[in-house]
């Protein structure tokens, strides 16, 4: 690992760093944030049964500084150094030379992008689009089916806005109905799922709609059997992997949604601003395109689809770069990592006089995403306390729905910040906030 007074971070020369810091007009952060370096080392092959010390490795990968444990990968992920790289080295590229000439290369850079989503997700690069986050790709769902009176689409009670706001706007628009689902706390079982569903759809329903992991509570729901119920029932899936992809093994050949759509500054540890919609072979035809422009991906329906005009590349590249950093390090690692990390707060914190885990502890009902609510504490106190004096970053959730303190760990989460965590939350639960 670089120490602080290293030249270099994360391949970069500190000048060069600096300067690419500068790009995003953000080099303030620079001084302040600069007393932690990563490592630009390669990183040794994941042991069979990865380590503490494998795990440091991976974190030397990321510029958090090591005394801030941010455990929140459900809203925010941080890019690691090789995707910043990625990113400077592009965009440097470019500004040296905005030439239609040296862009040229970039058209090719995002069909790579591309195909490595696809191997990713185990599915064909004919079938995803490179989109800005989920919410733009569920809105692509939700605005290119054709739908109107008459037509159902079948939602869960539990769903992102941009998957449940956004339907039922268009319901307004267009004249069709939405059917919301209740979600139950605590997490039902599976099959109280598959049984809502098999009752719910009727002959007029076109749509099931469902998040796989929700952000609320981490809730897992069972896509595979979802899915499965849809199709053979002629109605289109979508499923919201927001929460599961780049954290779960995600295998859409097996899940065979119609739809599926994620976010790269999620769980992947990508660029901000670059998502991905997968788009079923088998429903090319179910879908208009929503936004029609200029430069259109080569491939399938990327052709139609994906005319956004002008596009952030070097986003785009630094996406390919994190899905490199997650398939190095092994996809079924990092799914198992997150979930202990997850599983060590459940048991921690459920044992807690006054503290109630919202969050199924069963991981075949859960993964990542752990909510609680720690008694009567104030809750933006107890966020302030926990950053300021912890140097702990989590999510808050206000309101009457399972509100509380969200943990969401990830691979590049120590187990120390995750234990730093769980014992100031029982200190501010034992002597207040
Ligand atoms: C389930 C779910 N869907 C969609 C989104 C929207 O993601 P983005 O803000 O990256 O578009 C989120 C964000 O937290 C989410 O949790």
């Amino acid at each position: 690992m670089n120490g602080p007074s290293s030249g270099r971070v994360g391949g970069l020369s500190r000048r060069d760093f600096a300067r690419l810091v500068a790009v995003g007009g953000a080099s303030s952060w620079i001084a302040a944030g600069s007393t932690w370096v990563p490592s630009a080392e390669a990183l040794p092959p994941t042991p069979a049964a990865p380590n503490e010390a494998f795990w440091e490795a991976v974190r030397d990968q990321f510029v958090m500084p090591r005394d801030l444990g941010v455990i929140n990968a459900a809203n925010l992920c941080p890019s690691s150094a090789p995707v910043l790289q990625a990113m400077y080295d592009a965009t440097r590229d470019i500004d040296r030379d905005p030439s239609p000439n040296n862009r040229e290369k970039l058209g090719e850079a995002k069909e790579t992008t591309r195909s490595l989503l696809a191997e990713f997700l185990r599915v064909t690069p004919e079938e995803i689009l490179i989109t800005r986050n989920t919410s733009e790709a569920n809105n692509m769902v939700s605005s290119g089916v054709q739908l109107g009176a008459g037509d159902e689409v079948v939602i869960f009670a539990d769903n992102h806005p941009s998957n449940k706001r956004a339907w039922e706007s268009k319901a307004e628009r267009f004249g069709f109905t939405v059917t919301e689902l209740p979600v139950p706390n605590p997490h039902p079982g599976p099959e109280y799922y598959i049984d809502a569903v098999e009752k719910a759809l009727t002959s007029r329903t076109r749509v099931l709609s469902f998040t796989h992991l929700t952000s609320t509570v981490g809730d897992l729901f069972p896509a595979r059997e979802l899915c499965r119920i849809a199709r053979e029932r002629e109605v289109l899936s979508l499923l919201d992997g927001a929460q599961t992809f780049g954290l779960l093994d995600v295998d859409l050949s097996d899940l065979q949604p119609d739809f599926y759509t994620g976010s790269a500054h999620k769980w992947p540890c990508g660029a901000k601003e670059a998502g991905v919609l997968f788009v079923n072979q088998r429903s090319h035809d179910k879908i208009w395109p929503t936004i029609l422009s200029a430069y259109t991906g080569r491939v399938g329906i990327s052709r139609t689809h994906e005319g956004f005009g002008q596009r952030d590349e070097p986003a785009m590249i630094g996406f390919s770069e994190a899905l490199k950093l997650q398939t190095t390090v092994g996809r079924q690692a990092i799914e198992q990592r997150s979930q202990e990390l997850a599983q060590l707060v459940i048991r921690e914190l459920g044992a807690v006089d006054g503290v109630k885990v919202w969050t199924s502890p069963n991981p075949a009902l859960s993964s990542a995403v752990v909510s609680f609510q720690p008694g009567n504490l104030d809750l933006r106190k107890l966020s302030a306390a926990l950053y300021e004096n912890d140097r702990i970053g989590c999510a808050t959730r206000g309101g009457a729905d399972r509100g509380g303190l969200r943990f969401s760990p990830h691979f590049y989460n120590l187990q120390s910040e995750v234990e730093r965590a769980i014992g100031a939350v029982k200190k501010y639960m034992a002597q207040g906030v």
